[in-house]
């Protein structure tokens, strides 16, 4: 029986989708033996699903403009997030879909404790859509990694993977959608491990 009056991890989330998986970590964020709860939710795309949904859940949302680059954050921003993510006390930064790479500052505002969720079994596959990778690779089995962020794309030390058959007729969507649902498994699975050891 866990102890309701023990510390909970804070985490903040980044993404700039339709933020599928935010729902998956808030939900289980509900259940009675959860170790971590969502501080706040931040965006580089105002319009992203992933505010609206935080909304829903009662997390803090708020949408940072990225400034004028297609891949990073302007110096600015970066400082904003950071600003952001340390005003809610936040323990770990979990990246959802946050289609911007993490440059020196952030990471060095938060060492080890930045977490990505990338849809492939890494280090097979990194980079942009990496189910279309693995069905032009022609494999049978791909999957999802959790993994800490470094300066690479998608290099940083693995905490977990779940695997997803690949089928003869897949398409980029049903292959895509399969390993999303493995995602909403193992990513909340992860946090709670994270949380139970700090
Ligand atoms: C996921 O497929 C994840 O692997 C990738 O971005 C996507 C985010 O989806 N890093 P959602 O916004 O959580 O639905």
């Amino acid at each position: 029986m866990v102890n309701s009056c023990q510390p909970r991890l804070r985490i903040g989330v980044l993404g700039s989708g339709k933020g599928s998986n935010l729902k998956a970590i808030a939900q289980a964020a509900c259940s009675h033996d959860a170790r971590y709860e969502v501080a706040i939710v931040l965006s580089d795309v105002a319009s992203a699903g992933i505010l609206t949904l935080a909304k829903e859940y009662n997390i803090k949302a708020t949408f940072i403009s990225p400034g004028p680059y297609k891949t990073k954050l302007s110096e600015e921003a970066e400082q904003q997030f950071i600003d952001a993510l340390q005003e809610a006390n936040v323990d770990l930064v979990v990246l959802a879909g946050f289609m911007r790479i993490m440059k020196e500052k952030l990471l060095a505002a938060f060492p080890e404790k930045i977490i990505n969720i990338h849809p492939s079994l890494l280090p097979m596959f990194p980079g942009l859509e990496a189910w279309k990778q693995a069905l032009d690779a022609k494999v049978r089995e791909t999957g999802c990694t959790v993994h800490y962020v470094d300066h690479g794309i998608d290099t940083g030390k693995i905490l977990g993977q779940q695997r997803v058959p690949v089928f003869p007729n897949d398409t980029d969507e049903t292959l895509h959608a399969r390993i999303h649902e493995v995602e909403h498994q193992l990513y909340p699975k992860i946090i709670q491990e994270i949380a139970q050891k700090s």
